[in-house]
C-alpha cells in the first residue's frame, strides 16, 4: 500500500477523473476526503470506498468559493487529521472563442479551474508545511499546452501548469512537492453534452492519438498516485503528460481541427 497513514484531499471527487483518484488513492491506504460541488456525488464516491474496506469523508464545497474551500478544509482536518495530499481537480469547461463568449463564463472558468488552486492550496500548504510534508498533484490538461480551443478552460490550465511549478519551486525546500498532470481526452461525463450531439466522438478522437484509443479516468488516476507517493520523492515541478501520446504529435489532429474549419 503506497498511501498508507496518508489523508488525501480531492476536488472535483464525485465523478470522472476525481472519483477514480479516491478509489485509488483509498485502495493504496489512504483516508481520502471527497470534495465536490455536489454533495450527493461526494457521498456516492465514499460510499463506494467504504464498501471496498476504505475510509472516506464527503464533503461539499465550491472550490471557486474562499469561504467554502476554508470550511471544508477545517472540517477535513479536524474529522481526519492533516491533509497530506492535496488533489486540485475539479474544473468547468465552458465556451469557446473570446467573441462569443461573455464575461461571466471567462470567470467561471477561470475561477473553478484556476483561482480554485490557489484557494485550496492556501487553505491546506500551512498544515503541510507545519509537518514539513506534502503533496500537491494539480489536474490540468493537454489544452494548457496548445491552442485546440475551449479558451477559457484552456488559459486556465495553463495558469494551472504555471501556478504548479511556482509553488514546486517556492516549497520545495520545505518538504511540499507539486507536479501538475496534462490528460488528453478522458471518458467521463464532462463529455456528455458533446456525446448526446455526437455519439462517435470518442471513436472520433480515438484517431487522433498514438495509442489508438481515448483514456479512462484510471489512467489518470494511477498517474496520480505515482506523484502523490515516496515513489516520487524526487520529483516536483515536473508536468506529466497523461494523453496518449497526442502532445508528441498531434498532425492527425491538426488535421481534423484544420478540416473542420474549412
Ligand atoms: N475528461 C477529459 O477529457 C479531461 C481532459 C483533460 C483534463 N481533464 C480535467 O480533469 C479534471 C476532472 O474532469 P472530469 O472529466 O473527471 O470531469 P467531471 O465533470 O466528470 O467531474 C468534475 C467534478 O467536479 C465537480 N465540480 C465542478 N465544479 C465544481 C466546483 N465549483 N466546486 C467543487 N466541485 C466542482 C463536478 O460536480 C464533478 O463531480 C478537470 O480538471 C478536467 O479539466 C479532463
Amino acid at each position: 500500500m503506497r498511501l498508507q497513514e496518508r489523508v488525501a484531499f480531492v476536488t472535483g471527487g464525485g465523478s470522472g477523473i476525481g472519483q477514480a483518484i479516491c478509489r485509488l488513492f483509498a485502495a493504496e491506504g489512504a483516508s481520502v476526503v471527497t470534495v465536490d460541488r455536489y454533495l450527493e456525488r461526494a457521498q456516492a464516491t465514499a460510499a463506494q470506498i467504504e464498501a471496498a474496506g476504505g475510509r472516506a469523508l464527503a464533503l461539499y464545497a465550491d472550490v471557486a468559493q474562499p469561504d467554502s474551500v476554508s470550511a471544508a478544509a477545517q472540517t477535513a482536518q479536524e474529522r481526519l487529521g492533516p491533509v497530506d495530499i492535496l488533489v486540485n481537480n475539479a474544473a468547468i469547461a465552458e465556451g469557446d472563442d473570446i467573441l462569443t463568449i461573455d464575461e461571466a463564463t471567462w470567470d467561471l472558468n477561470l475561477a473553478v479551474a484556476l483561482k480554485s488552486v490557489y484557494l485550496c492550496s492556501r487553505a491546506l500548504l500551512p498544515g503541510m508545511l507545519a509537518r514539513r510534508r506534502g503533496a500537491i498533484v494539480n489536474i490540468a490538461s493537454v489544452n494548457g499546452l496548445t491552442g485546440i480551443g475551449e479558451e477559457p478552460y484552456s488559459a486556465a490550465k495553463a495558469g494551472v501548469i504555471n501556478l504548479t511549478k511556482n509553488l514546486a519551486v517556492r516549497y520545495g525546500s520545505q518538504g511540499v512537492r507539486a507536479n501538475v498532470i496534462c490528460p488528453g481526452t478522458i471518458q467521463t461525463p464532462i463529455w456528455q453534452s458533446r456525446l448526446d450531439i455526437d455519439p462517435t466522438v470518442f471513436d472520433r478522437l480515438a484517431k487522433w492519438y498514438p495509442l489508438g484509443r481515448v483514456g479512462q479516468p484510471d489512467d489518470v488516476a494511477k498517474a496520480a498516485l505515482f506523484l502523490a507517493s515516496d515513489d516520487a520523492a524526487w520529483i516536483t515541478g515536473a508536468v506529466l503528460n497523461v494523453d496518449g501520446g497526442l502532445m508528441a504529435g498531434s498532425y492527425r489532429m491538426a488535421r481534423d481541427l484544420a478540416a473542420a474549419e474549412g
